[in-house]
C-alpha cells in the first residue's frame, strides 16, 4: 500500500504535494519522493525513510513547478531505499504507482532486450519505460500521453493506481486505476489526483472516485475521463463533507474498523501473483530452497511467533500437517529459545511477525538458525530486522497496520500460511493438481466472502449493548478453529479490557465448566466441520448450566439456534480456509464491545504496536 498525490494548476505545488503526502503517510512510510515540471524539465527529489527526510531535502533547496506528482512508499518489490523510492523515471516520463504488477519480471526482460536500462528493483519502473516507449509512436486519438498510457496499461497484469507526467507534455497529468484506489479532485482552474480524499481535501471537496479500468487526463481547467475501453466517460463528482481526521480513516471511527474492512483487498493482494491455477500450484519464488529440500530432506516445521502471529502459526500447524503431512510444532517465541528446541538442518523454521521487529521472535529465529534450520519469515514490513535476518521472506501485503490490535495482518498471515502449505504439499505429493486447483479456486473467493461479512455489522451494536457488562468471556473452538477462539479472546482482552480466555472446546469439561453461569458469556466457534457434532455437544453442556452463548455458525445451520442466544453467520467454506472467515465476526464483536465501552480502541492502554524488548 502506498500513497499517491498529483497536482496541475497555477500554484507552485511542491509544498502542497508534501502536505498531501503527510496526510497519506498512514499508507506507507519507508521512503517518499516528488517530481515537478519546471520550464519543460522534470526535477525529481526522493528520500529514504519517513516523509520528514524528503521535507527536509525539499525545504533546503525548494523546487518550483506548477505540475507535479508525489508518492509515499510501502515497499513490496525492492527494499526501501532512495533508488527504489518513487517517482520512477524513464526518458521524458515519470511515474508514481500503488499496487503490484504481477508480470513485471517478464516485461523487464523484454524491455531490457530492447536496450532499456533499469535503475531500481521495483515493478513500477517498467511502467515508466512502457509509457516512454509508447510515447514515441502513440496509437489512438486524443492526448498523446493518454494514448501512450493506455498502450502501457494493455501490457500490465496486476493491481495499480498510476499517475504520470511527461516533459514532452507538460499540459497534463494522466492517471489510471485497476484494483488500487485513486480519486480525482476537481476545483476551479486546478485539479488533483490522490490515493485517498484526505490528501487534498483542504483544496477541494468535489471528488470523482475512479472505477476499475478508468483513466483520466487532468488539464489545469478540466478533467477528461475514460472507461476501460478508452471511450470518453461521464463521471459524476461526489461532494465530501467528512472532517479531515475521520477522512484519514476513510470515514471509519477507528483505524481498527477501517483495517477490518480492508481485509478482502489485502488478502487479494497477498494472493496476487502467487496462484498458478492451471497447475493447481503456488508460486513462491521468494522461498528459494535448495532443489529437493522440501521433498527429500524436510522432516519438521517449527513455527515461532508471538501474540496474534502465534495464533496464525497454530492455524499454520493444522494446514501444514493436514495438507503437506509434515510434523509441525508451534512455539511462543519467548519460550522457544529457553526450551532446548529440537531443530536442525532438516527443519524449516517459520518466523511470523507483522512488524518484523518483535524482539522475542527475532531471538527465536536466531536460535533456530544457530541450530542449522532454514528460516522463512512471514512478515508485513519490508527490510524489517526479521525479514533481513531470515533466509527467505514471504511478504504479506497487509499494508501499514495502525490499530494496535492486529486484524488484517492476521488474515494475510493466514493467507500466506495457506499458500505455503499448499506449496509444500504439492512438492511432497500429498496434494495432487486437482486438489490444488480446488483449494486455490476457493481461496480466490475468500475476499468476496469476507466482503459480505464486514458489510453487515449492525448486529454487533445490539450484542455490544447486551454483553459489554460481562466481566469475563470464554471463547471455545476445536481443530483449526481452536486458534480462532484464542485470537477472539485476545482481541476482546486487548481493546475492551474485559477478561477473556480461549479454550479448546473439548477441554471445557476438564475445568472451566465450573465457571459457567448467566454472567459468563461463552463464544463458540462452531462452523460445520468434521468436529461440529462434538462442539455441538459442548454447547449443550454450556446451555444445561445456564450459560449465555454467542455462536459463530454456518449459514443454514438451524440446529445451532436451539443452543445459542445469538448466532453470527458465516458462509460455508472448506475447513482449511475457515479461520479466514470465522475470525471476522470475532474481530467485529470485540471492536463493537470496546467501542460501546468507550475504550481507546486504536491505542489500548499499556500496549505497543511493535514490542522490541524481550
Ligand atoms: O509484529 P508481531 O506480529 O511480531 O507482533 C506480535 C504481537 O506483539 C502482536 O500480534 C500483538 O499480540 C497484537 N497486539 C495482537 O493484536
Amino acid at each position: 500500500m502506498c500513497g499517491i498525490v498529483g497536482y496541475i494548476g497555477p500554484r507552485d505545488c511542491g509544498p502542497l504535494l508534501l502536505d498531501g503526502l503527510r496526510r497519506l503517510e498512514y499508507r506507507g512510510y519507508d521512503s517518499a519522493g516528488i517530481a515537478l515540471i519546471d520550464q519543460g524539465k522534470i526535477n525529481v527529489r526522493r528520500a529514504e525513510g519517513k516523509l520528514r527526510n524528503l521535507e527536509a531535502a525539499f525545504y533546503r533547496e525548494p523546487m518550483p513547478g506548477k505540475v507535479g506528482i508525489g508518492h509515499t512508499r510501502w515497499a513490496t518489490h525492492g527494499r526501501p531505499c532512495e533508488e527504489n523510492a518513487h517517482p520512477h523515471r524513464a526518458g521524458s516520463v515519470v511515474v508514481v504507482h500503488n499496487g503490484i504488477i504481477e508480470n513485471h519480471l517478464a516485461l523487464k526482460k523484454e524491455l531490457q532486450s530492447r536496450g532499456r536500462v533499469f535503475e531500481s528493483d521495483t515493478d513500477t519502473e517498467i511502467i515508466a519505460h512502457l509509457i516512454d516507449e509508447a510515447l514515441a509512436a502513440p496509437q489512438g486519438g486524443g492526448h498523446p500521453l493518454h494514448a501512450a498510457l493506455r498502450m502501457a496499461l494493455a501490457r500490465l497484469e496486476g493491481a495499480y493506481a498510476i499517475v504520470a507526467l511527461s516533459e514532452e507534455h507538460p499540459d497534463v497529468i494522466v492517471a489510471a486505476r485497476a484494483h488500487s484506489p485513486l480519486v480525482v479532485g476537481l476545483a476551479d482552474g486546478e485539479q488533483f489526483a490522490a490515493s485517498d480524499v484526505p490528501a487534498v481535501m483542504e483544496h477541494t471537496r468535489n471528488f470523482v472516485f475512479l472505477d476499475d479500468g478508468d483513466t483520466a487526463v487532468l488539464y489545469a481547467d478540466r478533467v477528461d475521463f475514460f472507461d476501460g475501453e478508452g471511450a470518453a466517460a461521464v463521471r459524476e463528482p461526489k461532494r465530501i463533507n467528512w472532517d479531515p481526521v475521520s477522512a484519514e480513516k476513510q470515514g471509519y471511527k477507528h483505524f481498527m474498523l477501517k483495517e477490518i474492512h480492508e481485509q478482502p483487498a489485502r488478502i487479494a493482494d497477498t494472493l496476487r501473483g502467487r496462484i498458478d491455477l492451471e497447475n493447481g500450484n503456488v508460486e513462491l519464488g521468494e522461498v528459494d530452497l535448495p532443489e529437493g529440500f522440501i521433498r527429500d530432506q524436510l522432516k519438521h516445521v517449527q513455527v515461532v511467533a508471538c501474540g496474534t502471529s502465534y495464533h496464525s502459526g497454530l492455524v499454520g500447524r493444522y494446514l501444514m500437517e493436514s495438507l503437506a503431512r509434515v510434523h509441525t510444532s508451534v512455539d511462543l517465541a519467548s519460550e522457544f529459545r529457553y526450551a532446548s528446541p529440537v531443530v536442525d538442518e532438516n527443519t524449516l523454521c517459520i518466523a511470523i511477525s507483522q512488524s518484523g521487529e518483535t524482539a522475542d521472535t527475532l531471538a527465536a529465529l536466531r536460535e533456530a538458525r544457530r541450530n542449522g534450520a532454514r528460516v522463512v519469515a512471514i512478515c508485513n514490513v519490508m527490510e524489517s530486522t526479521i525479514a533481513r535476518e531470515s533466509d527467505f521472506v514471504i511478504y504479506t501485503h497487509a499494508g501499514p497496520e495502525i490499530g494496535v490490535a492486529s486484524t488484517k495482518a492476521f488474515t494475510t498471515q493466514l493467507t500466506a500460511l495457506f499458500l505455503l502449505a499448499v506449496w509444500v504439499g504439492r512438492q511432497r505429493g500429498t496434494i495432487d493438481g486437482a486438489r490444488g486447483q480446488a483449494l486455490l479456486t476457493e481461496a480466490r473467493h475468500i475476499p468476496s466472502v469476507i466482503e459480505g461479512l464486514v458489510s453487515n455489522d449492525e448486529i454487533y451494536l445490539q450484542i455490544a449493548k447486551d454483553f459489554s457488562h460481562a466481566r469475563s468471556f470464554l471463547f471455545l473452538g476445536r481443530g483449526i478453529n481452536y486458534p480462532i477462539a484464542l485470537e477472539g479472546a485476545l482481541k476482546l482482552k486487548e481493546i475492551s479490557y474485559i477478561h477473556a480466555e480461549g479454550y479448546a472446546s473439548g477441554e471445557m469439561k476438564h475445568g472451566p465448566i465450573a465457571l459457567i453461569d448467566d454472567d459468563f458469556p461463552i463464544v463458540v466457534v462452531a462452523p460445520r466441520s468434521k468436529t461440529y457434532e462434538k462442539t455441538f455437544s459442548n454447547l449443550e453442556e454450556v446451555k444445561a448450566r445456564g450459560g449465555r452463548v454467542i455462536a459463530v455458525a454456518t449459514e443454514g445451520d438451524t440446529d445451532i439456534e436451539r443452543h445459542a442466544d445469538v448466532v453470527l453467520r458465516v458462509p460455508h467454506v472448506s475447513e482449511e480456509l475457515q479461520p479466514l472467515v470465522t475470525v471476522i465476526p470475532l474481530q467485529l464483536l470485540s471492536y463493537y464491545i470496546a467501542d460501546f465501552k468507550g475504550t481507546d480502541v486504536d491505542q489500548p492502554r499499556n500496549l505497543a504496536k511493535s514490542v522490541t524488548v524481550e
